[in-house]
């Protein structure tokens, strides 16, 4: 085995975090649970996915009980877990390995299950079979590229990279050795520090020996973020058991699809909203929440519909306010939500 590879596991035995879809000594990993976990940890930190790990497993303790749900209500207990086509492509491919009868093992195949790309394929090989699999995700980039002092910035270095993950990847333990670089990369070798002295492969890292191991990876310069405006309506009435807010739910494929929403103008991360709102009738504002997408930053005016409630156009539903939490609305529209209610 490769000496990198065999420091790493045998710090990762005595030092792997302790994360809720970890199985400890010799149980065997539920594919269900390294499946459900990589695919929530994609883009989102451990800390963030955490809560909403319990929540599932607790709701839907296996693939079959999740492949039954209904997809709204997977929509909603994913609200503020961001990146919603993760919560889509979830149910279509739990659907899919119910019907299959369980997950497939091999890393070919599992590549093409709804929602699963090269780095979740190959985790879940590694991770829940025991597979050999060459897992990258940004913390293994980061490890990689100053482990072995790789110059070439993202995202040109990325084959690079893969390459020399791949020449230090085991036989045996591929999982455990994935999980022991991304391990690293959170606690030790991190985007802000690099903490060498508490690293197991310090002796061979040439980052270290470079002696500023804190550039690389080294990073093309980036396009400026777009800024766009938009404007979302909040629309109330006193429904038969108190107030009530009108409330669509997104089309299916667009940004947030399948979302339950703020009717909204239309913004896009291509173009700001179209600034009108569609209904007749008087409208005051409610003030402004900014959000950061991926690619984008949106600053969402909100406006409240004064008087009486008007006939809203389109589909939707009225929505008990003491109960909005239900909802399950994505982190843009809360915001503007809770802006609109602190002040009322
Ligand atoms: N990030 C993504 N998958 C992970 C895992 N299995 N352990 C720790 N961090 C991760």
């Amino acid at each position: 085995m490769d000496r990198a590879a065999s420091l790493l596991l045998d710090w990762y035995d005595g030092h792997a975090r302790d994360l809720p879809w970890r199985v400890k000594g010799a149980a065997k990993p539920d594919p269900y649970r390294v499946w459900l976990s990589e695919v929530m940890l994609q883009q989102t930190t451990t800390g963030a996915v955490a809560p909403y790990f319990a929540k599932f497993t607790a709701r839907w303790p296996d693939v079959e009980a999740l492949a039954a749900a209904a997809e709204a209500d997977v929509m909603a207990e994913w609200a503020g877990l961001g990146y919603y086509s993760r919560a889509r492509n979830l149910v279509k491919c739990a659907r899919k390995v119910a019907e299959m009868g369980g997950f497939p093992q091999a890393e070919g195949e599992l590549r093409k299950l709804p929602g699963l790309g090269d780095y979740t394929a190959a985790a879940i090989a590694a991770i829940a079979f025991g597979q050999r699999a060459v897992v990258v995700d940004a913390n293994v980039e980061r490890v990689v590229a100053r482990l072995f002092a790789i110059e070439e910035p993202l995202p040109a270095a990325r084959k690079l990279i893969r390459a020399q993950a791949d020449a230090i990847t085991p036989q045996e333990r591929a999982g455990d050795f994935a999980q022991a670089m991304m391990d690293l990369g959170a606690t030790i070798c991190t985007a802000r520090d690099a903490r060498c002295l508490l690293c197991p492969v310090q002796e061979l890292c040439r980052g270290r020996a470079s002696g500023d191991p804190l550039r690389l990876p080294r990073k093309a310069a980036k396009k400026a973020r777009p800024h766009r405006r938009g404007t979302a309506c909040w629309i109330e009435r006193d429904g038969p058991n108190g107030a009530e807010v009108w409330l669509v739910t997104r089309p299916g494929k667009g940004m947030l699809g399948g979302m339950r929403a703020l009717p909204d103008d239309n913004w896009s991360a291509r173009s700001d909203g179209a600034g009108d709102v569609l209904i007749p009738g008087a409208w005051r504002a409610g003030g402004v929440v900014r959000h950061s997408f991926t690619h984008f930053d949106l600053e969402l005016g909100v406006v409240i519909h004064a008087g009486d409630a008007p006939d809203v156009p389109g589909q939707g539903e009225w929505w008990p306010l003491d109960n909005l939490d239900a909802a399950g609305l994505p982190t843009l529209f809360a915001k503007a939500a809770q802006l609109v209610l602190s002040r009322s």
